[in-house]
């Protein structure tokens, strides 16, 4: 019996044989590092939405079958009674949607999807990509039962999504196309760029639909709006007053239409959510304006062009996710399917795209999500890269660009902001706003100098292009010469792991140190100039003789966490981009005798990060065993899955959790999970 189950599952196709999977959080709307909308809950109507940072995010969804009424999402507040609760029948995230399923009174079943194109990244004609600043919500109703039902869909939010403090007063209004009917809200004083709070307090939200004769649309207060849909399907008119606090009366933008559903086809209609952050980024003094406005007039015209060309990019999108899903499946199975498949719009949701300060080139910026809103930290964007390799290299250079400006002293500010380090910087400022001093960085030399030269030498490989660099070869040369007057030995330097505390004398950071000489290396080599990588590539070879016998432990069966310390270990997730980038300084029996001795630390949710406690790192888990056995993988993306499916933080994904508990240690949204897509670079 068992053995013909067996025998089964692994002959089905793997869409059916995925196990049912429960995020910790399910992404619903990422437009952007401040509108980053997730569901916390196992069932969208358990509780109202989250923004990253945990603050609820007030929308409420209703659904009326023939006048009986269901909440969909949110315990919407209304002056009576509660409603009933449909079924809600699956819950799927894809790489760029998540879609719900519901049974609603055995006559209809209702399809929620929301939809952020996080694709095409590269795709700078806008068309398709992740530069429209929207979401689709798309309503898809069948019937069940043999007959037509009148289906009505009512949607709203609050201005939750448009201040940092429910307090602020807010200004609603109202306008509409031929084409489009439109609401929209955002605070009275529109200070942009005024506040480094991780939500915004400028910038306007709108949530739009197709015009047509059913659609009603109401700005007035939550318990209102709601109350009428839920008691007559009929929406308010206006409040009178549409300028008060956010929670006031908690004014909503509600929005409600119909689905004329009959047996044997689908009747479908959109909500398109969209924010209009209006400035993006100050760097530096100069204000950079959200990438789309130099491909649309305002926001109207994307409102437009979005929703007029809904159909070709949400079934591109569903062509994304399902080619994905199915090289990643090869590579991993269908669980690693499943958790890339919810760190995607995690990743591609905590950056933006801005044009460069003088218009020439698009830049793109990431932000440090919840360890402390850095923006575009160097040792940020490292663990990330495996996304960026694997999805768009070249998104990865213009993340680059911002940084390598600033490091050599061409953001066009005065010379208090000159860069005078010889190593790479951290960041560049707090969202949104460039403007760190050089001697106000978190210091971390080795860590980051090493982290660029592997970064750019990553992506000039995948590009077969250095052309670029020509005006940053002084600095990259600095940077190297640095590390290697460092090594082999970085002494008491912070590395990225400085959550833990110091670890001086650190093995991994060495590694890292010692394979940036080797891209470095390989750098000099596309450059052509053979002589320079030729001597660097023999300092990488010296030091990794000296790597190996100083860092392993005395009972050599593995390397430690710190030179100075016996019986230690931890995990040496630098060498992968010695493969990556096919440097070859590690010998192979080395890698290979450091995760046999991984695999005898795994607890239940994985391999902890190193010897000093039980939590780990899901981003370095991934890296250290995307050089493993196929079998090990395996065993560790199932450990990692397990984790997800299981931890009782219903936070979105952390990437610092306990290995025995599933607790979240903290950490929480962040893009460092794009290191999960590792092994993808070595398939
Ligand atoms: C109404 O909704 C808001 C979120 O939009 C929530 O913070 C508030 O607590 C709710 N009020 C009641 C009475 O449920
Ligand atoms: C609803 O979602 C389910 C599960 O993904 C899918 O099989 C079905 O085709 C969808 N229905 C519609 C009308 O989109
Ligand atoms: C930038 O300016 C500082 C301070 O003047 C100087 O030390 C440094 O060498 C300059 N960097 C470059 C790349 O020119
Ligand atoms: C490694 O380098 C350190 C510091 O330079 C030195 O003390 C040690 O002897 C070297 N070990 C080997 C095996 O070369």
């Amino acid at each position: 019996m068992l053995l013909s189950a067996l025998f089964l599952v692994s002959f089905l196709p793997s869409a059916l044989s995925a196990p049912s999977f429960r995020p910790p959080c399910a992404p619903l709307s990422l437009i952007s590092p401040y509108q980053s909308v997730w569901s916390c809950s196992d069932a969208l109507f358990h509780s109202f939405p989250n923004h990253w940072s945990n603050p609820t995010v007030g929308m409420s969804i209703m659904a009326a079958v023939d006048s009986k009424v269901v909440r969909i999402m949110g315990p919407p507040n209304l002056s009576k009674t509660d409603l009933p609760a449909p079924v809600q029948t699956s819950l799927e995230v894809l790489p760029t949607s998540t879609n719900y399923v519901f049974a609603l009174f055995d006559s209809v079943q209702l399809n929620v999807t929301w939809t952020t194109p996080a694709h095409a990244l590269d795709d700078d004609s806008v068309l398709n990509s992740k530069d429209l600043p929207v979401t689709y919500l798309t309503f898809s109703a069948t019937s069940t039962d043999t007959s037509a039902h009148d289906v009505k869909i009512y949607f709203d939010t609050t201005a939750e999504t448009a201040v940092n403090d429910v307090s602020t007063e807010v200004s609603m209004s109202r306008s509409s196309t031929a084409s489009t009917t439109t609401l929209s809200v955002g605070s009275s004083t529109q200070e942009t760029l005024s506040s480094n709070s991780d939500l915004i307090s400028w910038g306007y939200q709108y949530v739009s639909v197709p015009t047509s004769p059913d659609v009603q649309t109401s700005l007035s207060g939550d318990v209102a709006a709601r109350t009428a849909f839920a008691e007559t399907q009929t929406l308010p008119s206006d409040d009178e007053t549409l300028t008060r606090a956010c929670n006031d009366d908690w004014p909503v933008l509600a929005i409600s239409f119909g689905l004329d559903v009959s047996p044997g086809s689908v009747a479908s209609s959109q909500v398109l959510v969209s924010y209009d952050e209006v400035d993006t980024m100050d760097y530096f003094g100069k204000i950079l304006q959200p990438f789309w406005k130099s491909k649309f007039e305002d926001i109207f015209e994307v409102i437009d062009f979005a929703l007029s060309n809904s159909e070709s990019i949400l079934s591109s999108s569903q062509a994304y996710d399902t080619s994905h899903i199915s090289e990643i499946e090869a590579v991993g199975g269908s669980k690693y399917g499943q958790l890339l498949s919810l760190v995607h719009r995690q990743v591609t949701g905590a950056i933006t795209k801005t044009l460069s300060p003088d218009g020439s080139e698009p830049w793109v910026w990431m932000k440090e999500i919840s360890s402390d809103g850095d923006i575009s930290t160097v040792d940020v964007i490292y663990p990330a890269a495996p996304y960026f390799l694997y999805t768009s290299p070249e998104t990865l250079r213009r993340m680059f660009l911002p940084l390598l400006t600033y490091a050599a002293n061409a953001t066009g500010a005065d010379e208090t902001f000159d860069y005078d380090l010889p190593w790479a910087p951290h960041h560049l400022g707090v969202w949104p706003t460039c403007d760190i001093l050089a001697n106000q960085q978190e210091q971390m030399p080795v860590e980051e100098s090493g982290n660029f030269l592997v970064m750019i030498a990553a992506v000039a490989q995948a590009q077969g292009d250095v052309s670029y660099l020509t005006p940053y070869w002084d600095i990259l040369s600095t940077w190297a010469d640095y590390n290697v007057a460092s090594l082999p030995d970085p002494g008491e330097q912070l590395c990225t792991d400085d959550f833990e505390g110091p670890s001086p004398h650190n093995v991994n950071l060495a590694a890292k140190g010692i394979v940036g000489l080797g891209a470095y290396s390989a750098l000099l080599q596309m450059k052509g100039d053979e002589e320079g990588a030729e001597r660097y590539m023999k300092i990488a070879r010296e030091l990794v003789g000296n790597w190996t016998s100083s860092g392993t432990d005395v009972d050599g069966t593995h390397t430690r966490l710190q030179y100075d310390l016996d019986d230690t270990w931890s995990m040496k997730y630098n060498l992968l981009f010695d493969r990556v980038l096919d440097l070859n300084l590690f010998p192979d029996d080395v890698v290979e005798k450091e995760l046999e001795y991984y695999d005898g630390k795994s607890n239940a949710y994985g391999v902890p990060l190193d010897s000093r406690a039980d939590f780990s790192k899901s981003d370095w888990l991934m890296w250290a065993y995307a050089m493993g056995s196929q079998e090990q993988f395996d065993a560790q993306v199932e450990a990692l899955w397990d984790f997800a499916n299981e931890t009782p933080s219903r936070v979105p994904l952390t990437d610092w959790y306990n290995t025995k508990t599933g607790e979240q240690q903290g950490f929480q949204a962040r893009p460092v999970q794009g290191g999960m897509y590792a092994r993808m670079l070595l398939k």
